[in-house]
């Protein structure tokens, strides 16, 4: 059945005989609507997936047919299951979001499924899978059998006219090199085209968190085309989807910028990250709250979005990807140029969580062993339940190994995947722990009645990202709580105490 598609990225009319396969597919047979797959629904397709399911026409109508496609594997299968059942697949604090997938499948414009024949159907498909990298080897390579496995099955199916999108952060070079020859061999192989498959990069600055949704629908995008015609039908889709008027789409020269831009931006955010780390240092021993000095410092334009200290940086994003700009060099393009700045960040940011057990080391009296540690925040980010990588499972795996006991909780976090343990759904009683570390902001803790929760406990008490008030600090100050501060040599109203001679 031939049927019409809106906008420049219109491909042929599709002509083939489409048999019914036996999953939600066949909800696609016969739709006027333009089709879009998403491949990969993690934190990023998963949203994705909802963010076009929800974009309207000029009438008010769906603008897509949507269809998520992931592994059929027991955690492609999960995320799958989960949306068709309007479950969002990770713990989320943004309700647009969740009411937003109520809506589509409601509407009827979303489905998921573990067929990869999907692809067949679409007239855009979205590339949200991993591109890995070992970061934490002496000499990372990337990983990229899954990445280009996923490319693979993409041309096995794609039929001439489909936009492949990707959002995938990626070395740049990676769509010239990898994505476009990989998906040329299969189309071959099919007999179709190359050129006929367009192929454009735009990459994710989704936020997990409270405007999850948003993040997507209502933010700035570059994108880049493989050629123009690509360039075209990618704004032509993004523009559906995303809010151009206050948000413009920015059009980079070519896909290699794009990819280059996302990697930039990234380590550009790990840099400064990593710069607040030695002066946190310095900051703990010479009596300095350097938190206070930074928002001296923002009052200059030139200066507003300088960093502040912290427990560290976690989370798939940027422990990975100012390492990319290395291997892209090394790897892609056989250039002998080194990124020392980057590589130094990722390093110092890794081992930003073992700065935070020193501190509570000496909070307990110079020894971890036996020492009874209550870790607050498990996530790598406030308000997100995603553990990858979390700058808590590094302080808990060295806090172990020095002896002491953790007892970790997170509001966000039911079970904690990479160290196969359960966390309390309750904040636990802190009579029985020697030292609390404050080490994500979420709202919860920040909202923390802490003469309630104490009671006539005392703990020693580490805030490591900037979780309590100067009024919370001060009130642990008065009860007798011995105290530290990442980034802070005074703690509570302006004393000078127990940071300065725990250090
Ligand atoms: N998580 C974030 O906040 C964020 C933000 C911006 C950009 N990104 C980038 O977006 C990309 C995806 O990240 P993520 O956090 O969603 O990853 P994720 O691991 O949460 O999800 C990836 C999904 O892809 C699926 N997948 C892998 N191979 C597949 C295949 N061949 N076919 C179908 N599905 C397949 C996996 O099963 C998984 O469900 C990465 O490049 C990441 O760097 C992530």
């Amino acid at each position: 059945m031939a049927r019409a598609l809106p906008g420049p990225y219109r491909g042929s009319p599709v002509t083939e005989d489409r048999t019914t396969p036996p999953t939600a597919l066949h909800d696609l047979t016969g739709s006027t609507r333009p089709v879009v797959a998403v491949q990969g629904l993690g934190f990023v397709g998963a949203a994705m997936s909802i963010a076009v399911a929800s974009a309207m026409d000029a009438d008010g109508n769906p603008a897509f047919e949507v269809v998520g496609v992931d592994l059929d594997d027991t955690a492609g299968g999960a995320r799958v299951a989960a949306l068709n059942e309007s479950r969002f697949p990770f713990e989320t604090t943004d309700p647009e979001l969740t009411s937003a997938l109520q809506a589509a499948r409601a509407r009827g414009n979303l489905r998921c499924v573990t067929d990869p024949s999907a692809y067949a159907r679409a007239d855009v498909i979205v590339v949200d899978v991993p591109l890995d990298i070992d970061w934490r080897s002496a000499t990372p390579e990337l990983r990229l059998k899954g990445f280009e496995a996923a490319i693979a099955t993409v041309g096995r199916h794609a039929r001439p006219g489909t936009l492949v999108l990707v959002e995938t952060t990626v070395p740049p070079g990676t769509t010239e090199k990898i994505v476009v020859p990989t998906l040329d061999k299969e189309l071959s192989q099919r007999g179709i085209d190359p050129s006929s498959v367009l192929v454009a990069h735009s990459y994710e600055r989704v936020m997990p968190g409270a405007e999850y949704f948003r993040s997507i629908v209502s933010y700035w995008r570059v994108y880049a085309g493989h050629t123009p015609e690509s360039a075209d039908a990618a704004e032509a889709f993004l523009s559906q989807v995303i809010d151009t008027e206050t948000y413009p789409l920015t059009r980079l020269a070519n896909t290699t910028s794009s990819e280059t831009a996302k990697v930039l931006e990234n380590t550009f955010r790990a840099t400064t990250i990593a710069l607040m780390e030695e002066w946190s240092r310095f900051a703990e021993h010479v009596g300095v709250d350097l938190y206070e000095v930074v928002d001296a410092i923002r009052m200059r334009p030139t200066h507003a979005n300088m960093r502040t200290p912290g427990f560290g940086v976690g989370g798939y994003c940027l422990t990975k990807d100012p390492l990319f700009a290395s291997v892209a060099a090394a790897e892609l393009w056989n250039l002998p140029i080194e990124f020392p700045f980057s590589t130094a960040a990722v390093r110092a940011n890794d081992e930003a969580p073992l700065a935070a057990l020193d501190r509570v080391r000496t909070l307990v009296g110079g020894s971890l062993d036996g020492q009874r540690l209550l870790l607050l925040g498990v996530s790598y980010r406030q308000d997100v339940g995603d553990t990858r990588y979390s700058p808590s499972e590094t302080f808990v795996r060295a806090a172990e190994s020095a002896g002491a006991v953790v007892t970790a909780h997170d509001p966000l976090v039911s079970h904690w995947d990479e160290l196969e343990r359960d966390t309390p759904a309750q904040l636990p009683d802190p009579s029985g722990f020697d030292a609390v570390v404050f080490a994500v902001p979420h709202d919860e803790y920040r909202r923390i009645d802490l003469a309630a929760w104490l009671g006539t406990a005392r703990p020693a008490v580490l805030d490591a990202f900037n979780v309590l008030s100067a009024a919370q600090r001060q009130l642990l100050v008065e009860l007798g709580c011995p105290i530290a501060s990442i980034g802070r040599g005074i703690v509570g109203g302006g004393l000078v105490g127990s940071d300065i001679t725990s250090t």
